[in-house]
């Protein structure tokens, strides 16, 4: 469903380029919920940013439901966006509209008429179990509303794709655990890939079936959920090892 072969990102500093990804491959197969941990500054949101070309690669290329992102024109880029979702750690809803008109922003972009945005942007509410907040604005909702918020507007184009950077990580356990739910229903209703990029390992064991560990740039472990537990792949042993197994080859999730 998602591929990335190869793809590398730097950035000019003041004493030379920096290398924040080196060189990454990552196969995501449709239906997946796939994991990316690891350390602060390792090149995790850089990554998942390439995913969606918000971010262009400087090298490699970005192949998504079977088109190849990175050679298109922008018009068509634009376009194969719609179908990708994304949401953030701290929600990034437009402060001064109203919950429907943030859902609804993705749907004009589209061209959607005003009648066709009404009904995808109560049934995105709906989903979300916030159809009574139609007319608040974000400051008027808790964070897990807004994070909810965030994922309708994240649906409303109906997106084969949804990226996810630490989306969680502002939200106490208990709201963070009903994200999630909002989040394995996403993926179980409509098929939708997740990636999603956490500090957590709670996250994790909850609701990745892969995961991949970065570290300086670049993938340096992988590991799946294979029949309920989680298992590593083949020759992988990283320093997150112990946190998602209690011992070899036994899951605690
Ligand atoms: N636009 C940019 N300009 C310069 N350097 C950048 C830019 N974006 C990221 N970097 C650098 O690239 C590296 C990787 O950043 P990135 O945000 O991908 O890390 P991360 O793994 O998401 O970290 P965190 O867990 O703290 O969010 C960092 O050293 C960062 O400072
Ligand atoms: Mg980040």
């Amino acid at each position: 469903m998602l591929s990335l072969s190869q793809v590398s990102k730097s950035y000019k500093m003041k004493d030379g380029m920096y290398q924040a990804v080196d060189t990454v491959s990552l196969e995501v197969g449709a239906g997946n919920i796939h994991g990316i941990i690891g350390a602060s500054g390792a090149g995790k949101s850089t990554l998942l940013r390439m995913i969606n070309l918000l971010e262009r690669p400087d090298q490699g290329t970005v192949t998504v439901d079977g088109q190849l992102l990175t050679e298109m024109p922008d018009k068509q880029l634009r376009k194969e966006r719609q179908k990708i979702g994304m949401i953030f750690q701290q929600f990034n809803l437009v402060n001064n509209m109203t919950v429907s008109r943030n859902v609804s922003i993705p749907l004009e972009l589209a061209g959607l008429t005003k009648s066709e945005r009404m009904k995808r942007v109560k049934e995105c509410l709906s989903f979300v179990g916030l159809e009574d907040k139609v007319e608040q604005y974000p400051a008027q909702l808790s964070g897990g509303q807004r994070q909810r918020v965030a994922i309708a507007r994240a649906l409303a184009n109906s997106p084969k794709l949804l990226l996810c950077d630490e989306p969680t990580s502002s939200l106490d356990p208990e709201t963070t655990a009903e994200i999630l739910d909002v989040l394995k229903h996403v993926n179980a209703s409509f098929g939708v890939t997740v990636v999603i990029i956490t500090h957590e390992m709670d996250v994790v064991k909850s609701i990745c079936r892969h995961v991949s560990v970065m570290e300086r740039g670049r993938i340096i472990d992988s590991f799946s959920r294979d029949e309920g537990e989680f298992r590593p792949a083949a020759g992988s042993f990283g320093s997150y090892r112990d946190q998602i197994f209690s011992k070899a080859g036994e899951a605690h999730v």
